[in-house]
């Protein structure tokens, strides 16, 4: 099976030195430390579908992997060496970008960045943000239908999704890359493959929607005495235009401290720190539509009824860039913190405040100098609600603790009629938790769809449904 997977993909697509294959084996939050068997990088769609078709023939397993950059394990192999990495890399081509129709057709392997770059080279704008964009692939954002800062306004990956391009578990490609806007005509295949996490089968290629580019944007970080205030900041925005929002994004106090102590040149542009921040950004198409002035309307009758307590509005681009990071650099800036177990959660947007409270109660009560840090993305209800290790405490101690902190916050979660993991998926980390929280006929209905599309299971095994 070596020798055909060799001759097919020539020594650039296929490494089996293990020197080599190590990366590939090791998610970026160091929780997996996976062995590949060898790791396949196919250089165009046809090559990987026939390297699909050589592993199904030999009962190999795959796991599909893009940027490695998952929250949940979801693109890392087992540790007894069996599976094969089949890495997207390769497959990074732009194939067309039409600006009339407001389209992107892409190659999986392409990099967010990159798509972001072309759609603004033809005056659009691909809507999707994350944190990792640099190093995300469309293929693993597609896959884990990724949400990221822009959800209040333009919805998850699957809303920005047109035409898919897809390898199926025995080596077929189906192409369907249609660019059509309107198309009802039998099932929705595309939507089975969005946020399947790898285990029907490898995205090779995607038709993006694209938007137009904004020429107006305002950007202001505030200060907020509490998630209270931040929500309702985030009320007064919507009622005065929600169609301007691209983003409303809460970080709390000590989210922020870390970041300012552990990134470099990174600078609050606050007179002081606060309990809490928000970060508005409003954007539009629409030349000379007065987006400063609106933002200042709303933020000085926010200021007078004390939901703010300071604001710096970007007066630059690079004073906008410099916010933004303050805000993106949280992940990082908790990785440099310790040890941190992560609970990717969504509640309706009117109980965050009440969920931070409560879950923030219940931590503290379960581990005395537990360290909270609840951000992200309030504008859609999705908090990531991390939660860092005790100073001084032994980082594997408290990651032996996982489930117990994971439980404990998503008691306030399921109060509330939220959902466990509302971007990161589910990977590697939580198909323990399926059972509980979409067992009966939801998680029957889903091991049907997998074992139709992939009877053999050779497809990411492990991931997502419970073994
Ligand atoms: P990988 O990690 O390589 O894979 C993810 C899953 O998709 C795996 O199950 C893998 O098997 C599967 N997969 C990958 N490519 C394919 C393919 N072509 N076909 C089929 N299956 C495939 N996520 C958010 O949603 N919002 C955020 O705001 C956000 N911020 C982040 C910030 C940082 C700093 C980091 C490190 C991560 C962040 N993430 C966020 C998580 C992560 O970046 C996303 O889940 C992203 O979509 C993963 O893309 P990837 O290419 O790295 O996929
Ligand atoms: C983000 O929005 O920055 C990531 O999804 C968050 C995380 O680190 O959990
Ligand atoms: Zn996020």
């Amino acid at each position: 099976m070596l020798n055909q997977l060799a001759s097919l993909l020539g020594p650039a697509g296929l490494l089996t030195d293990p020197v080599d294959t190590a990366p590939y084996g090791e998610d970026w939050r160091k929780l997996y430390r996976g062995h590949p068997r060898a790791v396949l990088r196919p250089a165009d769609t046809a090559q990987l579908a026939e390297a699909v078709r050589i592993c199904a023939a030999a009962g190999a397993r795959i796991v599909p992997q893009g940027g490695n950059t998952s929250m949940v394990g979801g693109a890392v192999p087992d540790e007894d060496g069996s599976e094969f990495v089949l890495s997207l890399s390769r497959l990074n081509r732009i194939r067309a970008v039409d600006a009339i129709d407001q389209t992107l057709t892409v190659e999986a392997g392409a990099t967010l960045k990159a798509v972001q770059q072309a759609a603004e080279a033809a005056g659009c704008l691909f809507p999707l943000s994350i944190g990792s964009e640099g190093t995300a692939q469309i293929g693993g954002i597609l896959s884990t239908n990724a949400g990221g800062n822009n959800t209040v306004r333009y919805g998850n990956a699957r809303d920005l999704v047109l035409g898919l391009e897809v390898v199926l578990p025995d080596g077929e490609i189906w192409n369907g890359l249609r660019r059509l806007r309107k198309d009802n005509t039998g099932y929705c295949l595309r939507q089975l493959f969005v946020g399947a996490e790898g285990t029907l089968g490898i995205i090779t290629a995607a038709v993006l929607k694209l938007v137009p580019r904004p020429t107006e944007m305002a950007v202001a970080l505030c200060a907020v005495p509490s998630p209270e205030a931040a929500l309702a900041l985030f009320t007064r925005f919507h009622r005065h235009d929600p169609a301007a929002i691209q983003a409303f994004e809460y970080m709390s106090g000590l989210g922020m401290e870390f970041v300012l102590k552990n990134i470099p040149g990174t600078v609050l542009p606050l007179s002081e720190r606060a309990p809490g921040y928000a970060l508005i950004e409003l954007a539009t198409p629409r030349p000379n539509a007065g987006l400063r002035a609106a933002l200042e309307e709303v933020l000085e009758a926010a200021l007078e009824a004390g939901d703010v307590t300071d604001a710096a509005v970007a007066e630059s681009g690079a004073q906008r860039a410099a916010i933004w990071r303050l805000r993106e650099e949280h992940t990082e800036a908790q990785k440099r913190e310790g040890a941190s177990v992560k609970n990717d959660v969504s509640v309706p947007v009117s109980k965050v405040p009440a969920f931070i409270r409560e879950a923030t109660a219940a931590c503290e009560a379960l581990m005395p100098g537990i360290r909270v840090v609840p951000f992200g993305h309030m504008g859609d209800g999705n908090i990531h609600f991390n939660l860092e290790q005790p100073e001084g405490m032994d980082g594997a101690a408290f990651l032996a603790r996982d489930h117990e902190i994971m439980d404990t916050v998503c008691e306030v979660v399921r109060k509330y009629d939220g959902s466990f993991s509302a971007e990161h998926g589910i990977g590697k980390l939580k198909p323990y938790m399926m059972p509980d929280w979409r067992g009966g006929a939801e998680l029957d209905l889903m091991r049907r769809i997998k074992a139709a599309i992939d009877p053999s299971g050779m497809m990411n095994p492990g991931k997502v449904l419970p073994l």
